[in-house]
């Protein structure tokens, strides 16, 4: 078996084709992974900076429309080896890129197509922004290998850090992995003014970071897990990747950094912190899913979910030069509660291990990348401004209310008791309305990130939080910083019930079909995912 899989990568990461083939094959052993080289073994590497094109070049759409395709393809990742991945590619104004950071100004007209060039049924997702339900890459629009689908949407968004991945059901989970995301930034007038104040440089002091957890075999191939606990639980990878650098390490000046953070990682939650020594170092919370908080917000360490977006700023004009720090996931309770006494830490992450999952378990520490300081600012240092942007708070006094229990039944993350069934709709709601809806998370459960398309919300309320939680609580209502921006994605913990304000206002005609899910992707692909359909007003 590891012969004839070792020859399958290699005819895969030579060819760079034939990425389908190799997966169908994978799929059908389903066996347990190959056993990964670890990281430790390979040396830092410069953090990967995307320029003006090539893979994650920044893109700045107008008018024209772009035209993607989804094709299997090879990034070298591992030391130079290539591996198999697929990648959004595209040509616009005269340069090529693959996975482009495409970037707006809100109020703009987006317009792109997407051609489906692998061999298995594939669609793209906005996530994050608000459209109607035909443009939202719902997983009923699916195109089938051969076939285009064309968006054209107006981006009404706030300025943000949005993004863009595979969503065909069930095969969101091991395409994402594969590498069909991207970031989606919209610009806005207090974007702009942010700019401005700190001076930031997009490319050299403001830089957006990928983080994501894969899994390598020794030929330097990406491997999916794709054993049933992986399956069951979540993909996990023992290779931390930013920006697809595995080990990386930036060097910085004496001054401020913004990092726009996507963990766009299938399962792994982060808790993301900046370490010199043994002594964490404060930094600064600017933003969220849907773009910057009112104010800044001083913070030690942020719990960071699946497709969560931190926006943050770190202060280097106080660090020596030559000192290094890391930015590092710091230990916590993965809260894998599922069998009863086996709950917490050492339960469920040291059997995943033990069965063929990822050497690094969930709420393991490990760090992510290095930040070396290097040199002098030129210039003198640039004061956070008091003011970041306006939150309204949505008016909830005529709310209508809902419970969204999260649970397991027969081995399966369960909604409300049901699994995905695309052509039922078990949640309706009218549009122009607001919505309160409690997310339930069981006792006997693991931590979901839960996400709605279409529509960004407002956390109202976290009761029952753990204890690694609630320390975090910046007021009476349980809230954590994360949880006072405009939100898309929120993480509920085993026992928590999150309480979200979702403000169902649009102008679009007729019914609206979204889907709310969550984003652990194999919890998605399993089918803890629901059709919410937004009915005419
Ligand atoms: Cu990132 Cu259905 O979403
Ligand atoms: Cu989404
Ligand atoms: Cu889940």
């Amino acid at each position: 078996m590891h012969r004839r899989k070792f020859l399958q990568y290699a005819a895969a990461s030579g060819l760079g084709v034939g990425l389908g083939g190799y997966y169908y094959k994978h799929a059908a052993n389903a066996q347990q992974a190959e056993p990964t080289k670890t990281t430790t073994s390979l040396p830092d590497t410069p953090l990967f900076i995307p320029g003006n094109s090539g893979l994650m070049g920044v893109m700045d759409v107008s008018d024209a429309p772009i035209a993607l395709s989804a094709r299997s393809s090879a990034l070298p990742i591992m030391q130079g080896k290539p591996s198999p991945f697929l990648l959004y590619e595209t040509q616009y104004g005269g340069k090529s890129y693959q996975n482009p950071i495409i970037r707006i100004k809100r109020g703009g007209q987006f317009k792109a197509s997407l051609q489906n060039a692998l061999n298995q049924p594939t669609i793209i997702h906005w996530h994050g922004l608000h459209v109607p339900g035909v443009m939202d890459g719902h997983p009923r629009s699916s195109i089938a290998p051969g076939a285009r689908y064309d968006y054209a949407f107006g981006v009404t968004n706030r300025g943000g850090t949005y993004w863009y991945h595979t969503h065909a059901h069930p095969l969101t989970a091991e395409q994402a992995y594969s590498g069909l995301a991207g970031f989606f930034i919209v610009e806005d007038e207090a974007e702009t003014a942010l700019r401005n104040a700190l001076g930031l440089e997009p490319g050299v002091t403001e830089l957006p970071l990928l983080i994501q957890d894969k899994q390598f075999n020794a030929a330097g191939a990406l491997v999916y897990g794709g054993n049933r606990m992986q399956q069951m639980m979540g993909q996990l990878g023992d290779t931390i990747l930013v920006n697809l650098t595995p080990r990386p390490i930036l060097n910085i000046q004496k001054r401020l950094y913004r990092f726009r953070i996507l963990n766009g990682s299938n399962s792994r939650i982060y808790k993301l912190a900046f370490v010199r020594g043994n002594k964490t170092l404060p930094y600064t919370i600017i933003g969220t899913d849907a773009g910057l908080l009112d104010r800044p917000y001083n913070a030690q360490e942020v719990f960071l979910a699946p497709a969560e977006r931190l926006d943050i700023v770190f202060d280097a004009s106080n660090l020596p030069v030559g000192d290094e720090i890391v930015m590092k996931s710091l230990a916590f309770d993965a809260m894998e509660n599922m069998m009863g006494g086996m709950g917490g830490m050492g339960g469920m992450g040291g059997m995943m291990g033990g069965m063929g999952g990822s050497a690094l378990a969930l709420g393991a520490e490990f760090p992510i990348m290095k930040l070396k300081v290097a040199g002098q600012a030129p210039g003198k240092t640039a004061q956070l401004p008091r003011q970041l942007s306006t939150i309204t708070r949505i008016d909830t006094r005529r709310a209508t209310a809902r419970q969204i229990k999260l649970s397991m039944g027969r081995m399966r993350w369960l909604i409300n008791d049901k699994t995905f069934n695309m052509n039922e709709y078990p949640i309706q709601s009218r549009s122009n309305t607001v919505e309160l809806w409690d997310f339930q998370n069981a006792q006997m459960s693991m931590p979901h990130p839960m996400h709605i398309h279409g529509f960004s919300f407002q956390v109202v309320s976290r009761q029952n939080s753990p204890s690694q939680v609630r320390k975090l609580a910046q007021d009476a209502s349980g809230r954590l910083i994360t949880d006072l921006g405009w939100k898309d994605t929120v993480l509920v913990w085993p026992g928590e019930t999150v309480r979200i304000a979702i403000d169902l206002t649009n102008s679009y005609k007729g019914d609206q079909i979204y889907v709310m899910h969550c984003h652990n992707l194999e919890h998605e692909d399993q089918g803890m995912m629901v059709n919410h359909k937004v009915t005419a007003a």
